[in-house]
């Protein structure tokens, strides 16, 4: 008994080493593989490793864009981006082109609950962006939704999918401004405009929540020896973000017409971190950060309660984490109201007919 049990911890003693001679070994190859941390926390390991694997892609397409750029820089004032002149600077509901991205399981609840609150106040200017032919949506909302014909599965190819039908929808309108949400996203409409109206008329605008506290940073052998690095900032989708119409035409060569889903498929990037990746990656224009959109990956209660109504976007927690929603009295109850959509909208839009209560708050006043 006792004899059997110290051969055993000699076996175990000996694989120990024999683990740790094999680490070793493979230590300084893992460093010769990988020449420096990629801070890649917002993609997965897989996403990390395409990084290294696409990097050829990322050379073709940066070269692309210095072409582009080239080309483009002495066009007058790159006459067909320009605003039409009778517009004013003051910036109104119909300058806007709002992409709503949802997927058939989400109809009945998400959705309806958007069409019932925010939609309502912008039912021409928003597009329901989904991935079902469903009749009930389509009585409702009529041209304004969109059927993508992409997937109804939650995989970067397909979700990537709908933002490049998206893309060539909004191209097509002749909107000023782009925004993107997501289905579980309250967006306040009066929020949004005095967020946009302070931009100074026809510059180049991408605006949004970073995802991440810094860059995302790959290795950029195009000018050099792959000792620089290409960085670049995004906003994360499901957050909501707004692209100036002059930008997205921009961003049409890897952008438009299919090229979306190629590029996002080349660097093997979601969504949101290709749109960052064309407009800081390739075309150089710095995002502008902003704090007013929150996505549900936030702590949604802490959010002051008197900085709420001034937020661009909300959002509230998934099944997962159903108590993370915003902290806001109101006369509904948890039950009647469980992500305070319906409370945040009688607030701003006291009018409404299903609104219990039709005077403001105090603190509002
Ligand atoms: C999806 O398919 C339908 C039916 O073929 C078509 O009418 C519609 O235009 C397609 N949608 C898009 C965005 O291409």
């Amino acid at each position: 008994m006792k004899i059997s049990s110290i051969g055993l911890t000699k076996i175990c003693f000996l694989l120990s080493v024999s683990l740790c001679i094999i680490l070793l070994f493979l230590s300084p190859w893992r460093q010769h593989v990988l020449p420096r941390p990629l801070l890649v926390p917002a993609c997965n390991l897989t996403c990390a490793r395409s990084y290294l694997e696409s990097q050829s892609e990322v050379t073709r397409l940066s070269t692309a864009a210095q072409d582009w750029k080239r080309n483009h820089a002495k066009s007058p004032a790159n006459a067909g981006l320009k605003d039409d002149p009778r517009s004013s600077d003051h910036l109104r509901l119909d300058d806007l082109f709002i992409a709503v991205k949802t997927t058939k399981k989400y109809h009945k609840t998400r959705v309806d609950l958007l069409l019932q609150t925010w939609i309502s106040q912008a039912n021409k200017q928003t597009f329901i962006f989904t991935d079902y032919e469903d009749q009930v949506l389509r009585q409702r909302a009529g041209s304004q939704m969109v059927n993508t014909n992409c997937t109804a599965v939650h995989t970067r190819q397909a979700l990537c999918c709908k933002m490049a039908v998206e893309y060539d929808k909004f191209v097509l309108s002749s909107k000023k401004w782009f925004c993107h949400v997501d289905d579980d996203n309250y967006l306040n409409l009066h929020a949004l405009l005095d967020l946009l109206s302070a931009f100074p008329h026809n510059t180049d605008v991408y605006v949004g929540r970073p995802s991440l506290d810094h860059p995302v940073e790959t290795l950029d052998r195009v000018k050099g020896d792959g000792s620089s690095s290409l960085k670049f900032w995004f906003a994360t989708g499901g957050a909501g973000f707004c692209i100036s119409r002059g930008l997205a035409l921009k961003m049409s060569p890897w952008a438009s017409m299919g090229n979306f889903i190629s590029t996002a498929e080349k660097v093997r990037l979601p969504d949101d971190c290709t749109i960052g990746y064309i407009i800081e990656g390739l075309l150089e224009v710095k995002m502008q950060h902003s704090n007013l959109f929150h996505s549900h990956l936030e702590n949604l209660q802490i959010l002051p309660q008197i900085s709420l109504l001034q937020q661009v976007t909300l959002s509230y927690g998934g099944p997962e984490n159903r108590r993370n929603v915003v902290r806001i009295p109101g006369a509904f109850s948890l039950e009647q109201d469980p992500t305070k959509f319906k409370t945040i909208h009688c607030l701003l839009y006291p009018e409404t007919s299903w609104c219990p209560q039709k005077k403001r708050l105090p603190f509002l006043t």
